[in-house]
């Protein structure tokens, strides 16, 4: 298939560009390259016959349109986003702008290409959101997001994206785009960038600073692997139901306490520390405002109906994140001096 993959120099996007290069796709990348996005994520695949990339911003409308006509995809892949929490606390209109503004301009695209070739009924446009949609659950184990979950956003970010949600099901109903949507877990893995809680865990292990937990660390997570993840969205893509929504977790819940605690175990392992563990650099800073206390996915229907079963568990993934940072020193280091990249973000509220 010739697909179309926006956001594709990010964390994830990249992940799903490598592994569809792998597979036989074409495919197009598209990416404003802001300054999330790092075009070494995607060097291992680039100069592969059928990889094209191309600068473009998703609230340029025009760009789009010549994109579509330029590369005739088959299916599109939306992951370009705002996607950092915390800057959208400190700066809401970016995500306005991109998530909600941006899809927009894509399904319009989308549509005006997909109309010009005759409505083929294979064509796909699959958008790419995250759990946080749902807001935040309740610690009983039992309770998790389904895709009939109401929706309850209660960041900036969470909230663009839930409105991105709504846009491109009004596409599938109103106009008859055939649309797929999949709302994921907390990825993790190679390639992320070093303002997530992973990432900067590792990194700051490494530097001797301190390792910070936002309040009190009992706030809980589903972890996803990002190449189990790309995975699954490359099969919702292809198999899943138009019209429909898939929700995708590792089954991974951890709080990020014990999560961090991992991850000091992994490096202790295979960097030990002179002085003793590097549990001791844990510091616990003030809470993000508006914190989702718990989000866990029930992933039955993508396991049900499309077969798809993440492939490790968290520990598995993290041992395989940390080796990679361990020997990924000059990608990360590149990153570091990036706007706003060590900082404490979203505090202004
Ligand atoms: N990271 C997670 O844990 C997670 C969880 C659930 C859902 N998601 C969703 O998955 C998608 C990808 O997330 P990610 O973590 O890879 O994000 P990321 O921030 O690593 O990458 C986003 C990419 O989009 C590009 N981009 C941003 N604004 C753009 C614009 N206006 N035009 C074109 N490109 C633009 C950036 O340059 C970057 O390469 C997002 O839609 C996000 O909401 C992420």
């Amino acid at each position: 298939m010739k697909i179309l993959v926006t956001g594709g120099a990010g964390f994830i996007g990249s992940a799903v560009v490598r592994l569809a290069m792998r597979r036989g796709h074409r495919v197009t990348n598209l990416d404003a390259l802001t300054y999330a996005a790092c075009l070494d994520n995607v060097t291992p695949v680039s100069d592969m016959a059928g990889y094209s990339f191309v600068q473009a911003d998703i609230r340029d409308r025009a760009a789009l349109d010549a994109v579509f006509a330029e590369h005739a995809p088959d299916a599109v892949m939306h992951l370009a986003a705002e996607s950092h929490v915390d800057r959208s606390i400190d700066g809401p209109g970016a995500f306005i702008e991109t998530n909600i503004t941006g899809t927009y301009n894509m399904l319009e695209a989308a549509r005006g290409y997909w109309v010009g070739r005759g409505r083929p009924d294979g064509f796909r446009f699959h958008h790419i959101s995250t759990d946080e949609v749902y807001g935040s659950l309740p610690a009983d184990p039992a309770i998790k997001f389904t895709e009939t979950t109401a929706y309850d956003p209660r960041s900036p970010y969470s909230a663009s994206k839930a409105a991105s949600d709504h846009l491109v099901r009004a596409w599938h109903e109103t106009y008859g785009l055939p649309v797929v949507l999949s709302n994921c877990s907390n990825n993790y893995g190679p390639y992320h960038f070093p303002e997530k809680l992973i990432p900067v865990v590792i990194l700051n292990a490494l530097a001797g600073k301190p390792l910070p937990i936002y309040g009190d660390g009992t706030n809980i997570r589903d972890w996803l692997y990002v190449e189990d993840h790309a995975d699954a969205l490359l099969l919702v893509m292809q198999k899943g139901r138009p019209g429909r929504s898939y929700n995708i977790g590792g089954g991974n819940e951890r709080t990020n306490l014990d999560l961090v605690r991992t991850i000091c175990a992994i490096l202790d392992e295979k960097r030990p520390r002179p002085a003793g563990s590097y549990a001791e650099q844990i510091t616990f800073v003030p809470d993000r405002p508006g914190h989702d206390a718990r989000y866990a996915i029930d992933a039955g229907r993508i396991r049900d109906e499309l077969g798809w079963r993440p492939s490790v568990t968290v520990e598995e993934g993290l041992e395989k994140t940390v080796q990679w940072y361990l020997d990924n020193e000059a990608w990360w280091r590149a990153l570091q001096d990036r706007h706003g990249v060590g900082e404490r973000l979203g505090t202004r509220a």
